[in-house]
């Protein structure tokens, strides 16, 4: 029997002393699964920032209204604008532009309804800058589209409200 025992006032009653160290290993297992937790928290949050931190209303500069369009809109151009849609925005914007493509519903902000009127009345300057620029989720198109499958993608886009 050592001091620490002896001064122990569990020392003595084994059944005590088995229930301490049951105690203290549960208290330890606890603090494990706290500071896992807590891990996991901090985690998550570190992912979600740049994404949540993000949310709210999307608004372009307004000097990129004065971006006009350099391809006309005309049959051509749609043509264009559609092969560029189904390649690269559909499976998040949807076929019919409402934001719900195969791969939109999983995403914490969820793509853009390009039916509804109000948000496409803003200028073609402006969405060409959300596409060239990106936000979140939303990639950043400039080094993928050319000018000319941008402004034909944001006049098939237009459509999608009409
Ligand atoms: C990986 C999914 C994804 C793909 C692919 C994608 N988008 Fe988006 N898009 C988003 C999300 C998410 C938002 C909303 C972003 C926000 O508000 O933070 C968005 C927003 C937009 C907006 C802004 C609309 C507004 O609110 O003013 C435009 C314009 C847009 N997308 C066009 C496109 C075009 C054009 C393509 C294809 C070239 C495309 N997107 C491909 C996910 C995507």
């Amino acid at each position: 029997m050592n001091l620490t025992a002896k001064n122990n006032a569990w020392a003595g009653h084994p059944g005590a002393m088995m229930e301490r160290n049951n105690v203290i290993s549960e208290v330890r297992m606890n603090m494990k699964r706290i500071s896992r937790l807590f891990g996991l928290a901090a985690l998550m949050m570190l992912f979600a920032m740049p994404i949540f931190g993000q949310g709210g209303l999307w608004v372009a500069p307004p000097d990129s209204k004065e971006y006009k369009p350099t391809v006309a809109k005309n049959a051509e151009s749609l043509k264009m604008g559609k092969d560029v849609y189904m390649k690269y925005c559909m499976l998040c914007h949807g076929e019919k532009g409402d934001g719900k493509g195969p791969s939109g519903a999983s995403l914490p902000i969820p793509p853009a309804d390009f039916t509804d009127k109000k948000r496409m009345a803003q200028s073609e300057g402006e969405l060409a800058w959300k596409i060239v620029t990106g936000r979140g989720m939303m990639p950043a198109w400039e080094p993928v589209l050319s000018e000319p499958e941008i402004w034909s993608v944001i006049h098939f886009i237009k459509d999608f409200a009409k």
